[in-house]
């Protein structure tokens, strides 16, 4: 490896989710002295939390610059868009995370569209509107299933698959004449529906070379089967058997890097982790969009199947260097089931004590990561929609969920919703 790490480096994770919470835990594991902004009641106990919210750039450079952190890692998706990796680079301080140029990949829809069709990247043909009677005009003539999305960033709410013409009028109406999103909403793109899997692949990248991570399958849906509303995702698994050895080969080389060498070539070189969300039709991979940052729940899968230590691939990252950095997986299988607050995604209560996490946490290659917590005295109360993510390594997806689902039965907090059917694909 051709870059020096600190004996015990000082970390800033930025967020406060269950995925900040598996990056931080990595890192303490692999030696690091960790901090969180805002970080949670589980983040707490692996690093020290400070009262600033992620996409508070000013904030978060300040705090970087007090604490005299060697990396600043980035979680969530907001702050890079603001422009936070290229403020820290201001002052000197090195960040995990794609530039603001970059970080428009996931920030506008359509600037990742026309980048796919300049590099010839598989994805769902599209077309971009920025007038709502000309969109509306489009999807009445076309008379088929269309997905509607937002151009800018809408927390995960902006796509709406269509099955006719009346709802993708309405997502059109909603996002541009009522602006539901505000100026996210100032374009439109309307692609045509894929119908297939969809799965998870996270490559980590230095502007120039990439480490690939393992393939994985998010559960978006809140109720078994896949069936009721859009969540940030209610499980994850890594890996899924759809993603053949001649899959993920074709993934690398038809999508990953056509994408970054376009990135490179019209310069905007990305350094961070970029997630690419596919569909795989009869076999093909299309892309259903970037995301410029880790999966949440994806990555709790990740972090904890990872071997050796993790500090390389990010720090190699930050400074444009990942050369040596290999990929080595400890667990062959991780999988990982979310408890959210009754009535998520929907309006849901705050403030139930969360019995049972120690018994849980206990177990056998099990972590519990905390998403929405927050603690009070001696008690863990919930504090958001998603609460708390379960996770368990095996040596088969099998056993990753059988120890899952046992630290799951430990847990319980009032109104409670887990999804019992996680790895349903894999697992039959
Ligand atoms: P996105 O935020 O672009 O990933 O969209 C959110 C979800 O909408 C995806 O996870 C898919 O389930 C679905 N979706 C997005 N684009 C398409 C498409 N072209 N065809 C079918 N489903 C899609
Ligand atoms: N798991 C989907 C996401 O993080 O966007």
């Amino acid at each position: 490896m051709s870059i020096e790490i600190p004996e015990q480096p000082k970390v800033l994770v930025v967020g406060g989710g269950a995925r900040e919470h598996a990056l931080a835990w990595r890192f303490a594991k692999d030696g690091a002295v960790v901090h969180a902004a805002p970080g949670n009641a589980g983040i707490a106990e692996v690093a020290t939390c400070h009262d600033m919210k992620a996409d508070d750039v000013a904030g978060q450079v300040e705090l970087a610059r007090t604490l005299h952190v060697d990396l600043v890692v980035v979680g969530p998706e907001a702050p890079l868009v603001e422009g936070l990796v290229d403020a820290l680079g201001e002052v000197g301080i090195a960040a995990f995370g794609p530039s603001r140029e970059a970080a428009r990949l996931e920030g506008s829809k359509i600037f990742a569209k026309e980048l796919m069709d300049r590099h010839g990247v598989p994805t769902a043909g599209f077309a971009v509107f920025d007038d709502a009677d000309a969109a509306e005009a489009y999807v009445r003539e076309a008379k088929r299933p269309l997905v509607v999305k937002a151009d800018g960033l809408a927390a995960g709410k902006g796509v709406t698959v269509a099955k006719d013409a009346d709802e993708a009028a309405d997502a059109i109406h909603r996002i541009m004449r009522d602006r539901q999103f505000g100026e996210a909403g100032a374009r439109v793109l309307i692609e045509e529906c894929l119908v297939g899997q969809e799965v998870s692949y996270h490559v980590v990248c230095d502007g120039e070379r990439y480490v690939a991570l393992a393939p994985a399958q998010d559960h978006k849906r809140a109720l078994e089967g896949d069936e009721g509303p859009n969540t940030g995702g209610m499980g994850a698994y890594s890996p899924p058997p759809v993603v053949t050895p001649e899959l993920e080969a074709a993934i690398q080389k038809r999508v990953v890097e056509p994408t970054l060498a376009g990135m490179k070539a019209e310069g905007v070189p990305f350094r961070g982790a970029l997630f690419v969300g596919l569909m795989i039709v009869e076999g093909e991979p299309f892309v259903l969009e970037y995301n410029v940052r880790f999966g949440d729940p994806e990555t709790e899968c990740l972090m904890t199947r990872w071997g050796g230590s993790a500090l390389p691939l990010f720090f190699g990252s930050a400074r444009g260097d990942l050369s040596g950095v290999e990929t080595r997986w400890h667990a062959p299988a991780s999988l990982c089931v979310v408890l959210a607050s009754g009535g998520y995604p929907g309006a849901y209560e705050k403030g139930k004590p969360i019995e049972g996490l120690a018994e849980a946490g206990a177990l056998e290659e099990v972590v519990v990561f905390h998403a929405g917590t927050r603690r009070e005295g001696d008690q863990v109360l919930t504090n958001g929609g998603r609460v708390l993510t379960v996770t368990a390594t095996g040596a088969d997806l099998r056993e990753a969920a059988m120890r899952a689902y046992a630290a799951v039965d430990r847990i319980a907090f009032e109104g409670a919703h887990v999804r019992r059917d996680i790895g349903w694909r894999a697992l039959g």
